[in-house]
């Protein structure tokens, strides 16, 4: 059995953020961040949490899937801003939707977070360990990024995205996933400093650092050769894909990998523009855009793509329910 998704739902906090009201608080414009970035405006949390969002837009997919929360046996959010260290977010998320027949625990891979979930989700479901899935996406990068970096605090959003998955016949087919931590230098946050008596040095905290190039040329490098990779296990070419779901971090990334691969545009759908980037929400958010917008039908062939801090890259190919 296979990792099918039967239903997708998003959450996006409901304060927007232009780029013309960034340029108020930092030195930008929205001329420099549309034309680098693509992103227009944001989402921004107030207060909604990484929960908030993750429950709802779980709450969101489970109605568009037709099922209850009690038959769900498997919670997986992807995220690396949770509202807290324990319990994890999607503990939380459980409680919150009376997931109760549900085992629930986050994964942290960054930007590649969710397609790693949902590949998890799929393992457990072909050793016919789970059967429900609800497979989540989220972040409050808000949290993380520091207000007053424009090379940070113009790129970065929040919002979540779910899915439920259920074992099938058909669905997720091939992934290929990896890390390299030897350039874990280029993002990265720090978490709590280390406050015990014996640490003498107090430490005031830390923000979101990312080296913006490195990080432009990973992704356009490694993303082909991971999509290729994928295609290549399945007999596929590049042609015989649908819709390539990319992670929305920048525009200008995306098309540059539809260039390299000849895949026309349109079959690139981007959110980014309103939505920013919002790490491990970006492919589910956009996922279930496309969703509800009726784009994809029955029998599609999907790729979906992620990376990011880790660095890390997952690739997933599967078939629309
Ligand atoms: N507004 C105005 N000027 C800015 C801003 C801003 N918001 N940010 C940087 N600048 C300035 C810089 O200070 C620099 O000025 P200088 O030449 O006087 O030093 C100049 O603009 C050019 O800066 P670059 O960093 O070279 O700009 P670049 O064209 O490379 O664009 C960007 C930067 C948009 C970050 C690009 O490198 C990029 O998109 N990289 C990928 C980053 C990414 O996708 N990260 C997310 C993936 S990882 C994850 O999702 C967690």
């Amino acid at each position: 059995m296979r990792a099918q998704i039967i239903g997708t739902g998003s959450c996006l906090p409901e304060k927007i953020v232009t780029n013309d009201f960034l340029s108020t608080i930092v030195d930008t414009s929205d001329e420099w961040v549309s034309s680098r970035t693509g992103i227009r405006q944001r989402h921004i949390s107030v207060d909604e949490t990484t929960v908030s969002l993750s429950a709802e837009a779980g709450r969101r997919a489970m109605e568009m899937a037709g099922i209850t929360a009690d038959e769900i046996d498997l919670i997986i959010v992807a995220t690396c801003t949770a509202d807290t260290l324990v319990p994890s977010t999607a503990c939380l998320v459980q409680d919150e939707l009376h997931a109760v027949h549900a085992t629930a625990f986050d994964i942290n891979a960054a930007c590649s977070g969710f397609v790693f979930a949902l590949n998890l989700a799929d393992v457990y479901m072909q050793a016919g360990v789970y059967r429900t899935a609800l497979v989540i996406g989220a972040e409050t990068l808000s949290r993380i990024v520091d207000w007053k970096d424009r090379t940070t605090c113009v790129l970065f959003a929040d919002g979540a995205g779910a899915a439920v998955v259920r074992a099938a016949e058909t669905g997720v087919s091939f992934s290929t996933l990896g890390s390299d931590g030897s350039r874990g230098g280029a993002i990265y946050v720090k978490s709590r400093e280390n406050y015990n008596p014996f640490v003498t040095e107090k430490k005031p905290m830390d923000f979101l650092y990312m080296d913006g190039g490195e990080v432009f040329k990973f992704a356009v490098k490694k993303i082909p050769e991971a999509i290729l990779e994928t295609l290549d296990k399945a007999g596929l070419s590049v042609d015989d894909v649908d819709w390539f779901l990319l992670h929305q971090a920048n525009a200008r990334i995306n098309q540059s990998i539809a260039r390299k691969l000849k895949i026309p545009i349109e079959k690139v759908p981007m959110n980014v523009d309103h939505c920013g980037n919002t790490s491990g929400g970006s492919v589910p958010i956009l996922l279930d855009e496309v969703n509800r917008k009726g784009m994809l039908k029955s029998g599609d062939t999907i790729v979906c793509a992620g990376f990011g801090s880790g660095l890390t890259w997952g690739v997933m190919l599967m078939t629309w329910a």
